[in-house]
């Protein structure tokens, strides 16, 4: 799917989902399955005021990372930048949390609300250096989307 056809989609999903966890399981579920490179999609959130992030929807294989301290593999090191963190070769990072040896790239845009970062959307790939600024700027969307709507 083009990522144009995706942004209708996705359009769709903002206009139909009133339960915020159903939409955000649509749009992994639509990532996934609409882009070849994305192969595991899923969101972590802030635990309240735990400085950890937990696992929300996702939509791939289950992973045994359902808690991730700040700081820790990309996800904790984008819970303290506030940046988007784009990794073309995960066996290159020192601070990486492995899932599965068949991801090679992974992709992790924060979701800031009201200047706060509340979450975040993950994307493994098991393509090496997978990601593009097409990529950054779908997702990207996504976030600020995310951030009027969660
Ligand atoms: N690789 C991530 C952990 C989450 S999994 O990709 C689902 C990281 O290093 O934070």
């Amino acid at each position: 799917m083009n990522y144009q056809a995706l942004e209708q989609q996705l359009q769709s999903l903002y206009n139909s989902c009133s339960d915020s966890d159903q939409l955000l399981q649509s749009i992994c579920d639509l990532l996934r399955e609409g882009v070849s490179h994305y192969d595991w999609v899923g969101f972590y959130f802030k635990n309240g005021d735990k400085r950890e992030l937990l696992l929300g929807p996702f939509s791939g294989e289950p992973t045994d990372h359902t808690v991730i301290p700040f700081g820790k593999g990309i996800c904790g090191q984008v819970a303290l930048s506030n940046e988007n963190f784009i990794v073309p070769d995960v066996n290159a990072q020192d601070n990486y949390i492995a899932c599965s040896i068949t991801v090679k790239s992974e992709i992790v845009i924060p979701i800031i609300k009201d200047g706060d970062n509340i979450g975040q959307i993950d994307i493994d790939s098991h393509t090496i250096d997978a990601f593009s600024q097409a990529d950054v700027h779908l997702l990207e969307g996504i976030c600020k989307k995310l951030a009027t709507i969660l």
